[in-house]
């Protein structure tokens, strides 16, 4: 599938719940939670049947997200359904970390379930190494929890995990290089990701937020000069570097001040209530689950629908332009 722009949609993000066991500040509002009905949420079998479809239509990565994806049950059991769909080739998961050392009923840890079930690839929120700032941000004391639970991934041998590192001044900027030495240590690929306006909550202000660009200036300031790497690309809109002293990869996700973010893009996204989003930084978003539950519509026409959003899919995403968040994140997923 291709959208006006020339943008191949090869890759759709697809929140599997709303609900989280954290609270982050930049997330979700901090209060008058209501978590969406049962009723509204996706099934599992639904799910599947959107993945069938866009499979066929070019999807080959899936990303499960959340909310926090692993809170919801049987979720070993939904990623053994999904590494059966043919034409899949790249099954990930993002999770802020803090379940996957979990033991199931097996003695086997969640991220090795999910590692036999067929995830090839995790991504890990962690923002902080200082346990007090990471409660602070998180609204939940469980920074031990998220490092068990990277080091449980990387126990199960998932060949990609990925730290996501979301960038705040007065909060993380002092700590840039110490979660980069972190990364370094285990072997993960850390990357810096710009504060977006996608929730209600107050966190969001021009105070607080750290540009990619400072960072790397920051981290150059110790770690000595950052080499572009235009070579290395991954799924999503990613800039990397390489530390030259050490050749460590850093990427960097500058959402809001890189001009050229969105040519890259090649995502769609699922939010867990069935709304087909063309673009996470534009209110754009089409009732998928309509489709799914109307008895008269077959998988054709779940496709023709497909279609219709991709063509939808705007240029680039109106952050900048219409600061609005009217949506929370932890409903679409990130
Ligand atoms: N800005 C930037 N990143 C965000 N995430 C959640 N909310 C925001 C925001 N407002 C990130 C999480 C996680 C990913 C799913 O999205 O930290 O890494
Ligand atoms: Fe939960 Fe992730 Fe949102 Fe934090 S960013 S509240 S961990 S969904």
């Amino acid at each position: 599938m291709e959208d006006l722009f020339g943008h191949r949609i090869s890759y759709l993000r697809v929140s599997i719940t709303d609900r989280c066991n954290e609270r982050c500040e930049y997330c979700m509002p901090q209060t008058d939670l209501d978590w969406l009905p049962k009723s509204e949420v996706l099934s599992y079998e639904e799910i599947l049947r959107v993945v069938r479809v866009g499979a066929g239509l070019g999807i080959s990565n899936i990303r499960v997200t959340g909310g926090e994806p692993l809170t919801r049950r049987d979720v070993v059991w939904f990623f053994e359904q999904l590494s059966r769909i043919p034409g899949l080739r790249d099954l990930g998961l993002s999770t802020n970390g803090t379940l996957l050392a979990r033991p199931l009923p097996d003695g086997r840890t969640t991220a090795r379930a999910l590692r036999d079930a067929g995830a090839s690839n995790v991504n890990v929120s962690l923002d902080t190494l200082d346990r007090a700032v990471y409660a602070k941000t998180t609204g939940r004391d469980l920074l031990p929890d998220a490092i068990a639970g990277i080091e449980a991934a990387r126990e199960a041998g998932f060949g990609r995990i990925k730290l996501n590192t979301v960038l705040m001044r007065h909060r993380n900027e002092h700590e840039l290089w110490d979660l980069a030495a972190f990364a370094q240590e285990r072997g993960l690929l850390l990357r810096f990701i710009e504060l977006m306006p996608v929730s209600t909550s107050e966190v969001l202000t021009e105070d607080n937020f750290l540009s990619v660009g400072e960072a790397k200036r920051i981290l150059e300031f110790r770690l000595g000069k950052l080499l572009p790497r235009p070579d290395i690309r991954t799924n999503g809109p990613a800039s990397y570097y390489e530390v030259a002293a050490t050749g460590q990869i850093l990427g960097f996700i500058g959402a809001m001040t890189n001009l050229h973010f969105c040519e890259t893009c090649n995502k769609l996204r699922l939010t867990c209530e069935g709304k087909l989003r063309p673009c996470l930084g534009s209110h754009l978003e089409f009732d998928l689950r309509a489709v799914l539950r109307d008895p008269a519509m077959d998988d054709a026409d779940l496709a023709r629908f497909f279609r219709e959003v991709v063509a939808s899919k705007p240029e680039k995403h109106d952050f900048r332009e219409n600061y609005q968040p009217r949506r929370r994140m932890v409903a679409i997923g990130g």
